[in-house]
C-alpha cells in the first residue's frame, strides 16, 4: 500500500509511533509542560485561523519555493531542532539530515543531539542549521560555534526560551530527567516494544554525543549530569551580543514570544526570529505563537525574517502561519512521528504530506505563489 493511503496525515504516523515506542520515549516527544494546556492551546489556536478562498483567478501552477538568507529552499518549512532524537530511532538526526538534504529544506541539529555535529554537517551540508543552547562555559559555547561553522552549517539558532528546564511531569514520572534513570536494563525492560529495544541496544544507548566530549565523566550518567549543569539557564544580553560577533552566517533567535524581545533581537543585529513556545514544552500559560505573531509582525516584520513553530502538523497549518505573516514554518513532532513510525522513509513521507497538503491548500484558497500569501486571505475579526 502506498504510504499516503496507509498514513494520509501526520496523525496516522503519530498513532503508529505510539504503538512502536516504549512509554518513556513516546511521552518525551508527545508531552508538554505542566498539565499540557499550553500544548493544546497551540493546536486550538491554529484551528481558529480561517482562510477565505478566492475562486475566480487565472493561474496554472503553484509556487512553493522560498528564499531565506540568500538560499533557495524547495518548501516553506523545515525540521526543528530536537534533542535526544535517537531515543526514538537510532541516529535519527543523521536520517533527518539526509531526508532534509534530499527535500532541500533547512534541517536543524540540537545542542542536545545524540550524534556528532561533524557527522550531521557532512550529510546536511548547507541545509544544516545548528541550534545553540548557550552553555554555562563560554569556552564550550565558542567551540560549539566553531565546530558548527567548520562543519558547514548555514545558520545558527540561539534558543532563549529555556531559562530553566520546563516542568514535564510525564518525563519526571518516567525517569527521563537529567541525569536520566535509563540504563541498559530499563531499555531491555521495554520488552513490549522489542524492535525498538533491540535497535536501540544494537546502536548503543543514546547519549549527548556532541556535548559529551567536553565532560570529564564518560559514563552516561556522568555525561548527562554535565549536560544538566551546562544547559538550562538564562541567556544574557551580553552572551547574545558575543554570539552575534562570533557567528558569521545568518543568526536567528529561537523562542521569542514578546514584541519587546523581537525589537531587542533586531537591535542586536540578529537576522531572524523564530516565534515559538518550544512546542508547549516550557511554560503552560504561554499563548500560542500564532496568537502573538501578528503583534510581532507589526513591530519588526519589515526589519527581519520572521519564522514560526509550535503545533504545526499539516500543510494547511503552514499556510495559516504564512498568512499570519511568517516567512517560514518549522515542524518538530510531525517529523519525530514520521521517523518513529517508519524510519527515514517516514521523514520523506512527512515532507511529501506537508508539501501535498500545502499545495492543495494554496490551490483551494486561490494563491498561486507562497510568497504572495498574506493577511488578505485571513477572515477579518
Ligand atoms: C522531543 C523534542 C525535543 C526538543 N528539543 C529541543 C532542543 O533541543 N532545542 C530547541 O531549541 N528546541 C527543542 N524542541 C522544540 C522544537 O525545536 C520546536 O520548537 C517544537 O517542537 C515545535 O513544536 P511542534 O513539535 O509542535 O512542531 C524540542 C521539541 C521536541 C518535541
Amino acid at each position: 500500500m502506498r504510504p499516503v493511503n496507509r498514513y494520509p496525515s501526520v496523525d496516522y504516523l503519530h498513532r503508529a509511533a505510539r504503538k512502536k515506542l516504549p512509554k518513556f520515549s513516546y511521552d518525551y516527544v508527545d508531552g508538554g509542560s505542566g498539565s499540557g494546556v499550553g500544548l493544546d492551546r497551540n493546536r486550538a489556536a491554529l484551528d481558529e485561523v480561517t482562510l477565505i478562498p478566492r475562486y475566480i483567478t487565472d493561474w496554472k501552477s503553484v509556487e512553493i519555493e522560498v528564499e531565506l538568507f540568500g538560499q533557495k529552499y524547495s518548501r516553506p518549512f523545515g525540521i526543528a531542532p530536537m534533542g535526544l532524537a535517537s531515543l526514538q530511532h537510532p541516529k535519527a538526526e543523521l536520517k533527518f539530515a539526509r531526508a532534509g538534504r534530499k527535500a532541500n529544506i533547512p534541517t536543524s541539529l540540537s545542542t542536545a543531539c545524540t550524534v556528532d555535529i561533524e557527522d550531521f554537517g557532512a550529510i546536511a551540508a548547507e541545509n544544516g542549521w545548528f541550534q545553540l543552547y548557550p552553555p554555562k562555559s563560554e569556552e564550550i559555547n565558542d567551540d560549539l560555534i566553531d565546530r558548527a561553522y567548520n562543519s558547514g552549517f548555514k545558520a545558527l539558532f540561539v534558543t532563549v526560551d529555556v531559562p530553566a528546564r520546563g516542568w514535564r511531569p510525564r518525563d519526571m514520572y518516567n525517569g527521563l530527567a537529567l541525569p536520566p534513570r535509563i540504563t541498559a536494563e530499563s531499555l531491555l525492560n521495554s520488552a513490549i516494544r522489542p524492535t525498538w529495544s533491540l535497535n536501540t541496544l544494537l546502536n548503543g544507548i543514546p547519549h549527548f554525543k556532541t556535548l559529551g566530549r567536553y565532560s570529564d565523566k564518560k559514563s552516561m550518567r556522568g555525561m548527562a549530569e554535565f549536560v544538566g549543569e551546562q544547559l538550562g539557564q538564562m541567556v544574557t544580553t551580553d552572551r547574545l551580543k558575543r554570539i552575534r560577533d562570533k557567528w558569521k552566517g545568518p543568526l536567528i533567535i529561537k523562542g521569542v514570544m514578546h514584541r519587546d524581545d523581537a525589537v531587542k533581537a533586531v537591535e542586536m543585529g540578529y537576522d531572524g526570529i523564530l516565534v515559538s513556545n518550544h512546542g508547549g514544552r516550557q511554560m503552560d500559560a504561554a499563548p500560542a505563537p500564532v496568537e502573538v505573531l501578528p503583534d510581532i509582525v507589526e513591530a519588526v516584520g519589515h526589519k527581519t525574517t520572521l519564522m514560526v513553530d509550535s503545533g504545526f502538523s499539516s500543510g494547511l497549518d503552514i499556510v495559516r502561519g504564512l498568512a499570519l505573516g511568517a516567512k517560514f514554518v518549522f515542524c518538530g513532532r510531525a517529523f519525530m512521528w514520521g521517523i518513529s513510525a517508519l524510519g527515514e522513509r517516514g521523514v520523506d513521507h512527512v515532507v511529501d504530506l506537508l508539501t501535498d497538503e500545502l499545495t492543495l491548500a494554496l490551490t483551494q484558497i486561490g494563491c498561486p505563489d507562497i510568497n504572495e500569501l498574506n493577511s488578505s486571505w485571513l477572515e477579518k475579526t
